[in-house]
């Protein structure tokens, strides 16, 4: 199949861009590059610099496509609480040029890279797909009215969608400018011999989903009719300090730890029931946590040798 990435030269659509070009199908990249370089892309994808709300480009770029995977978006919590406008712009208004885009040209299959951080603060764990949308930042604000789009898209002009609500996903390649999340910033503390870190001690429980069986969701998801929503988590919850311990064993000593306190609009706990995925698509994430944190560590140090 002819697949388009929006956000495709980002940290996971780079890793989903690979899946799909091992599978032997065709992918063009779509990326303003605004948060990514061309460094990250498979030589085999072909690539266009544009952004989402250029629906005239959207358009040409569409012509043949059998299937959208959209992850183009801005992702940081913090600074979307300090520029609401900037991220219901890109994320929500982009998303209703690209969506606009599809339904001219007539290509109406898409799957959405949306976020646990629909949920909030959750109530009752596990989350489910059930569980009530209380998006507390306007990141996951964007988040939640990008999927009403799509469903309604879904109801006035048929096209399929499925919503992969992600987890907290990490692995190789993951380098956001700048980076906010906790594995790459812990394991790049521990190479620099700096300490870690951490806020509330660690206690935050959280559901570390590995890059390449979050990838493989998509892949797994492509030939899904209709409108489905489905979180992709490993249905476990982990607490950060375990995390850290782990990687005191990967690199053999103990690390050092800096306490931050507490951080405003911190979840203090959430993880994801990924059965719907699995009875529906066959999906589970197979990446255990010490694997897949060796393999991210790997990474890193090769990255700094
Ligand atoms: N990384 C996570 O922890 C996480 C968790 C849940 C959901 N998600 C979602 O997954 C998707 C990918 O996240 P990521 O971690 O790879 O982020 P990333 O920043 O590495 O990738 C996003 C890509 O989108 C591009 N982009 C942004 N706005 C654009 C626009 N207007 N037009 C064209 N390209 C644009 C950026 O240049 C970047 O390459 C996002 O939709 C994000 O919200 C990520």
């Amino acid at each position: 199949m002819k697949i388009l990435i929006t956000g495709g030269a980002g940290f996971i659509g780079s890793h989903v861009a690979k899946i799909l070009l091992d599978l032997g199908h065709q992918v063009i990249v779509y990326d303003n590059l605004s948060k990514s370089s061309q460094d990250n892309l498979d030589k085999r994808a072909l690539f266009i610099k544009g952004d989402i709300k250029d629906r005239e480009l959207l358009k040409k770029t569409l012509l043949g496509i059998d299937w959208v995977i959209h992850l183009a978006s801005l992702i940081e919590v913090n600074e979307s609480v300090k520029k609401p406008v900037l991220y219901a712009d890109n994320n929500v208004l982009g998303t209703v040029e690209l969506l606009e885009a599809m339904r001219e040209v007539g290509v109406k299959k898409i799957i959405f890279s949306s976020s646990a951080c629909v949920y909030g603060t959750p109530k009752t764990l596990p989350l489910t797909e059930a569980s009530p949308l209380q998006p507390d930042n306007p990141y996951g604000a964007s988040k939640v009215a990008v999927e009403a789009f799509l469903r309604t898209y879904h109801i006035l002009h048929h096209f399929d969608v499925t919503i992969l609500r992600y987890f907290n996903p990490y692995g190789p390649g993951e380098n956001h400018q700048p980076e906010t999340h906790a594995i790459p910033n812990f394991i790049k503390a521990a190479l620099d011999k700096r300490p870690i870190p951490l806020y509330w001690e660690g206690e935050q429980i959280r559901d570390f989903i590995y890059i390449e069986d979050l990838a493989t969701a998509h892949t797994t998801c492509l030939n899904l009719k209709g409108f489905s929503i489905f979180n992709v988590g490993t249905n476990n919850g982990v607490k950060v300090i375990d995390v850290v311990n782990k990687l005191s064993d990967i690199f053999g000593y103990d690390v050092k730890i800096e306490n931050l306190g507490e951080r405003a609009g911190d979840v203090n706990a959430n993880y994801a029931s990924s059965a719907l995925l699995k009875s529906k698509a066959g999906w589970e994430a197979k990446v255990s946590l010490d694997e897949g944190l060796k393999k991210t560590v790997e990474y890193f140090k090769s990255k700094s040798s």
